[in-house]
């Protein structure tokens, strides 16, 4: 029996608020929609990703990773080919806790070891430099970072990569940068052709086509929906269908402004 490969991407920003959540969870329903088998986990104690679902279940990721409650008895389905992992506020324990274990960066790794039938895993992490956010890097090959059209996400991107160059080092392993995807982009304002630029200068070819602000997103989580499933022809959808293609390898990741 072949095992498929299975992409583990990661979602940082250490600022909060740029949109990692809503990449998240958009992608993981966009891409379960075409076909893939996704599991979207959620390392955030703000539980964002089950609200986004209207889903609930008794086994959280506290129970994965400090309970060691097995994987297949945390999995709740969201929808077909897409199962979670959700978190709520008893997360926030976690880190106090796991800090007295041995190997506690690979807490993640050790739950999900083993797990195969998924063609993406997708981790949406909390906006600090903390031991979840180590975990999910100990955890994945490839990153995702979203980037605000501020200042201080640019920031908080770089700070990303300096936190992922000593994992690299530490754990003997390699993290693929991506995407670097802007959000909340709006082209009347010189902040986001700035921002865009300043991020293409570091980061290239790397930078993804920008995700416009859209004000149905945010509409999304009270119907319990996610954009693409909430309203199918807003700029939202449209957008994080063309990141879907991009993550895909079917469209050029050139940062092309959309109008
Ligand atoms: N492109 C967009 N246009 C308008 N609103 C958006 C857009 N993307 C996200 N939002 C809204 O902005 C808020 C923050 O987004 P989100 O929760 O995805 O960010 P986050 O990076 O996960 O935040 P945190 O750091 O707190 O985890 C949410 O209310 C979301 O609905
Ligand atoms: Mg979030």
């Amino acid at each position: 029996m072949t095992t498929r490969p299975m992409r583990k991407i990661a979602f940082q920003n250490l600022k909060g608020g740029t949109g990692k959540t809503t990449s998240a969870v958009t992608l993981a329903s966009l891409l379960s929609a075409r076909g893939y088998k996704v599991l979207l986990v959620d390392m955030d104690a703000q539980g964002n990703v089950k609200e986004h679902f209207g889903i609930t279940h008794p086994y959280t990721m506290f129970d994965l990773l400090v309970e060691e409650v097995p994987v297949d008895s945390c999995l709740v389905a969201a929808r077909d080919g897409l199962h979670c992992l959700i978190s709520d506020a008893t997360l926030a324990a976690c880190e106090s806790i796991l800090m007295s274990r041995p190997r506690r960066e690979e807490a993640l790794s050790r739950a999900l070891e083993g797990l195969d039938g998924y063609d993406f895993v997708l981790v949406d992490c909390p906006p600090s430099l903390s031991m979840l956010n180590q975990n999910a890097l100990v955890f994945a090959d490839e990153l995702i970072i979203p980037v605000s059209m501020d200042f201080l996400a640019l920031l908080g991107a770089n700070q990303v990569m300096e936190h992922l160059e000593l994992i690299e080092r530490y754990f003997d392993k390699t993290i693929r940068l991506v995407g670097v995807l802007p959000t909340f982009y709006d082209r009347r304002t010189r902040i986001s052709k700035e921002i865009v630029e300043a991020l293409q200068e570091r980061y290239g070819e790397r930078v993804w086509p920008p995700i416009r602000i859209d004000t149905k997103i945010p509409q999304a989580p009270s119907a319990r929906k996610t954009i693409d499933t909430f309203k199918r022809t807003s700029r939202g959808t449209q957008d994080y269908e063309a990141i879907c293609d991009v993550l895909l390898g079917t469209a050029r990741p050139a940062a092309e402004t959309p109008a």
